[in-house]
């Protein structure tokens, strides 16, 4: 009885996957995929239907697979995607045909797409490549950017910063010059980086040229408010109350609301010598002290919450209260 209800099933699973086969369907890959580069660090992915793929009541989709980089899968009903990825070492994929019937779905073969990696001499290009911005308080951002440069590339060597935020590109005016004359900081005072936006990518691109070798371009992507050097509190005042040490300031300047902030207390005991920092999240402070004794505070802000923690502020300049 269990061997015929194990064959039956069997028979149920055999001839599923076989309406396709029934109907003589077959799937095809995609034709003419392509990969172009279509801003700093963008791909435009694209590619055909098979033109002898027959279309009936199926369901045609592509799968599409990033090799390098970055790995990534995704599936699509269009027959085109863009996507953000550094391509100093070259770009992946391969895509496919899926079409699917209810349940039943069958696979084409993959084809490959592949960018070539840039031209330029081994260890021409930059390292140690950082970025900070910092809002104005016109709510502006600016950028500062600073790298070494490669360990092969030649004393003549002049290199060039471009950012990229969203459809705005940029090349630096502002740079400054390491030992030999080569640029290795640029400064914008002002970009097209929205302060209210969160979580964004920040392009960078820093390509150069020598009379004696190729240099090879380099490419990093930033998060925005990772990289944010935050301002520091504003307005901050402490007084004694009893035998408490209350503490009050406003929010750094910046897009985002109170909420978004948190805080650490420095609060350093001059007699003693002994140093305690706390973990804040709210605008103000009441902590009980020894009020024979002088202190030091000093408050610096972070961003969390609503997006990335960028980089701690500087300390708020130093305030006292006790007695000397
Ligand atoms: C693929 O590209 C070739 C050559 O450019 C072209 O002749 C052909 O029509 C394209 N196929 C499709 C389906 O667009
Ligand atoms: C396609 O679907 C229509 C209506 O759902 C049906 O009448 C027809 O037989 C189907 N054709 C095939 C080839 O499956
Ligand atoms: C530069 O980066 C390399 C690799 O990430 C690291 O090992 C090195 O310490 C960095 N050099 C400096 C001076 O920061
Ligand atoms: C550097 O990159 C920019 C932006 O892609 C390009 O316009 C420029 O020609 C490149 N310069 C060199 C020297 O490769
Ligand atoms: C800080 O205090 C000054 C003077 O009391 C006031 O004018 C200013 O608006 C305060 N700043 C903030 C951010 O609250």
């Amino acid at each position: 009885m269990m061997g015929v209800f194990l064959i039956l099933l069997w028979i149920m699973n055999m001839v599923q996957p076989n309406i396709f086969q029934a109907e003589g369907v077959q799937v095809f890959p995609p034709v003419n995929f392509t990969l172009t580069v279509s801003a700093l660090a963008e791909v435009f992915l694209h590619w055909k239907p098979n033109p002898n793929q027959e279309q009936k009541n199926y369901t045609i989709r592509y799968d599409v697979e990033i090799i390098t980089p970055v790995s990534e899968e995704y599936d699509t009903k269009k027959t085109h995607s863009f996507r953000t990825a550094v391509l100093h070492n070259g770009f992946l994929a391969r895509i496919r045909t899926l079409l699917l019937f209810n349940d039943l779905q069958m696979k084409s073969d993959w084809v490959m797409g592949e960018l070539k990696p840039p031209l330029g001499a081994a260890e021409t290009s930059v390292t140690n490549l950082s970025c900070v911005t910092y809002i104005t308080i016109y709510s502006t951002v600016s950028l500062h950017c600073a790298w070494f440069p490669g360990k092969r590339a030649p004393e003549d060597t002049k290199y060039f910063l471009f950012y990229r935020y969203k459809t705005y590109t940029e090349e630096c005016q502002d740079y400054s010059k390491g030992k030999w004359n080569r640029n290795i900081e640029c400064r914008f005072s002002r970009t097209h980086i929205d302060p209210e936006e969160v979580d964004n990518l920040i392009v960078i691109h820093i390509n150069g040229s020598s009379k004696y070798a190729a240099i090879k371009p380099f490419q990093q992507l930033f998060n925005q408010n990772a990289i944010e050097k935050v301002n520091v509190p504003r307005n901050v005042t402490v007084f004694l109350e009893q035998n408490d040490l209350l503490a009050k300031w406003e929010k750094p300047i910046s897009s985002f609301p109170e909420e978004c902030f948190e805080y650490e207390f420095c609060l350093c005991n001059l007699k003693s010598g002994s140093k305690q920092i706390l973990k804040v999240s709210s605008n103000d402070f009441r902590l009980r002290i020894d009020v024979t004794c002088r202190y030091s505070i000093q408050i610096r802000a972070n961003h969390y919450i609503c997006c990335e923690r960028g980089f701690w502020s500087d300390w708020s300049e130093i305030l006292y209260v006790g007695k000397h």
